[in-house]
Formats: C-alpha cells, structure tokens, sequence
C-alpha cells in the first residue's frame, strides 16, 4: 500500500514538474509510444522521433528541418550485462544525405545529452552502437556510405562490413531487415541484414567478438534506435522504422535445460507402457495411451515442482552468502512492473529539468 501511495505521489509530482516545465520551455519531445503487434515493447519518442501512418511507423527525422534533425526511438526498461539479447527490426532510409540509422546502447541517464547530430551521441562519452551508415564521414574514418559498424564509445567503428557486398543499399529507400544478437556466454555480437521479407540469413553479416559486460561494469543501460541526418546544409533523409522487437536472455543455458533435459534422456522403466502404441489396436490402444500420458503428465508436474524447489533453495543459498554473482541474474532479470514504471517516470523528469536547466 505504501508502494503504492509513494508511486501515485511520484507521478503527480512528475506530472507536475512536467506541466510546470513545458510551459515555460519549449516542450521536451518525450513521448510514449502506443504498443502495436509492430511495437510490442515499452518505448519513448524523443527528439524529432513521431509515429506516422496511423501508429504503424515510426519516422526519425524531420525531413523539412532547416538544419540538423535527430529521432530516438527508447527502450523505458534499463537493464544491466552481463546478459544476452536478440533483437530485430525493420527499416528504410530515403536516398538523401543523412546519417542513416543506428542501435544504440546507453547509459540509463542518457536524455538530457541527446543530441542533435552524429545518431544524437556527439555528448555522450560512453555508448555502444550497431551503425547503418549511409553517409561517408572520411572524419571517423568510414570507407563508404553503405556499411554496418560496431561503435564503442566513438563513432569511429572497430568493425565494419561493407553492404554493397550483400548487393544491398541501405538508403535505397527499400524496406530492409537486421537481427543483432550477442551472447553474453560467448561474448559474440551477431549481425544480420537482408531484404525485407526475406528470411534470416544463416551466415551474419558481421560477426564481433566483444565483453559488453567488461564494457558497461555492471551500470544500468537502456536500448534505443537512432537516427539523424546532419549532413551540411541538407537533412532531407526520410528514416522509418516498421517494427522493433527486443529481448533479453538473463538465464544460463543449464538452467533451462536442466527440466527438460532428464525428461527426454528418462530410462526406460518411466514408460510403464510400450512407448509405441501402435502395437496395441482398438480401445485397449488408445486408453494406455491416455492412461500413459496421465502418468507422464504426472511426472512432469513432479520433476517441474521438484526443480522450483531445487532452484528456490539454491537462490536463497547464493542470496544468503550476499552474493551478487551470475547466478542470481534470473532473479533479477525476472520483470517487477512497478520497479520499471518508477525508472520510466524517472528518467522523464532528468529530461525535463535538464532542460530548464539549459
Ligand atoms: C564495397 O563492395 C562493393 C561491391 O562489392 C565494391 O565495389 C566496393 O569497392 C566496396 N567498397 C569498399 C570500401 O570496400
């Protein structure tokens, strides 16, 4: 109850403090995204980040702006690495100059330091970046205007893959598809891209060894698309997202193959019953078969309940020795809606008084 009533107080305050601040600045940008099937993630529009065509896009930058334009499209729900993820989303970029678009990694109090220029990083310091750059900056050292980079806090990219030799062009204009993923046990970054409507590709397009755990320290981070077309005297190019998708691995493989693993391996004598059951015919067939798999299902039940208990115990063991350790990285992964809302609210108000600030 007490949670609750501080939550309330929070929110009235934060939508105090914000009424307060648009009216006397020009009102911060920051606004949620409505969930689609497209957008099925909590998200904030910031910058000249809107959603276009009835909800179902989202479009970057304001291709009438008269100099520089930025969009970010946020993740609300920081997290923290060590943890793995996978993520994929759709995009098009106009054949103008512009930046193109990037996933971007930043520290969770990143706002106030959006920028308006360079995937609006140019103030931030620490950041890791996936860029679709389709503007050749001979100034951090890009080769074309047509690859993908990983950035670590620089736009200088330690690793880049030429797209043209995928007989793809990322401003073409035409509808294209990436999927990143990095697995925190390997510590490899995966990064794929075809045509939209093609299926994944087996082989990634560029492939990154990196401790994105060693990178953050354990500080809390949020995920985020950006994009921004700053190329001198023109900020035509049009970028749109049709669909974003995130998620985070925070179990260790063990622990999910644990349950089902003893299960499939079982010796013979958990099948009572021949295991196939077109050695029996008729009724008497079908009702063993019923019958085993009542007795299966039974079994299941006990092992699942007999693993909770099992993992319960070893939580409150590794907690009880006040470690902080992968292992409780389940726990922790395990989303607690009110923790977030809070963290939403939070960083909502860093923007809006960085701004009265400024
Ligand atoms: C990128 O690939 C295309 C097509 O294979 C090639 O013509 C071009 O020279 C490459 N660019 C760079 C910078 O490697």
């Amino acid at each position: 109850m007490a949670s609750c009533i501080s939550v309330s107080f929070i929110f009235i305050f934060t939508v105090s403090v914000l009424l307060i601040s648009s009216a006397l600045i020009r009102p911060t940008s920051c606004i949620p995204l409505p969930r689609t099937p497209q957008f099925d993630l909590d998200l904030l529009l910031i910058g000249d980040a809107q959603s276009v065509d009835s909800a179902s896009s989202v479009q970057f930058t304001d291709p009438g702006a008269s100099s520089s334009s930025s969009g970010l499209l946020l993740r609300t729900k920081p997290f923290r690495f060590p943890i793995s993820f996978s993520t994929d989303f759709v995009f098009s970029i106009s054949s103008h100059n512009g930046d193109g678009l990037a996933l971007v990694i930043v520290p969770a109090d990143f706002l106030p330091r959006f920028s308006r220029d360079s995937f609006g990083l140019s103030r931030e310091k620490k950041f890791f970046g996936v860029e679709y750059d389709t503007f050749m900056n001979v100034n951090v050292g890009d080769e074309n205007a047509n690859h993908v980079g990983v950035d670590v806090d620089s736009l200088n990219s330690v690793a880049v893959c030429n797209v043209s030799s995928i007989n793809l062009v990322l401003s073409s204009g035409m509808k294209v598809h990436s999927w990143v993923d990095y697995d925190s046990s390997s510590k490899r970054l995966e990064i794929r891209l075809s045509e939209f409507g093609s299926p994944r590709p087996y082989n990634p397009l560029l492939a990154y060894q990196i401790d994105l755990g060693q990178l953050w320290k354990g500080k809390e981070v949020l995920v985020g698309l950006s994009s921004s077309s700053s190329s001198p005297g023109n900020s035509m190019q049009n970028t749109i997202v049709y669909s974003w998708k995130f998620s985070l691995r925070s179990i260790p493989k063990w622990l999910h193959s644990e349950p089902l693993d003893p299960l499939r391996s079982s010796p013979k004598w958990l099948h009572s019953q021949p295991a196939d059951p077109q050695e029996f015919s008729g009724e008497k067939g079908k009702d063993i078969k019923i019958l085993d798999n009542i007795v299966w299902g039974l079994m299941r039940f006990v092992f699942v309940l007999i693993f909770a208990a099992f993992v319960v115990v070893l939580l409150r063991l590794v907690l009880a020795n006040g470690g902080n350790q992968v292992n409780v990285v389940p726990a922790k992964g395990s989303t607690n809606p009110g923790d977030f809302g809070y963290q939403k609210v939070n960083m909502v108000v860093d923007g809006g008084l960085d701004d009265i600030k400024h």
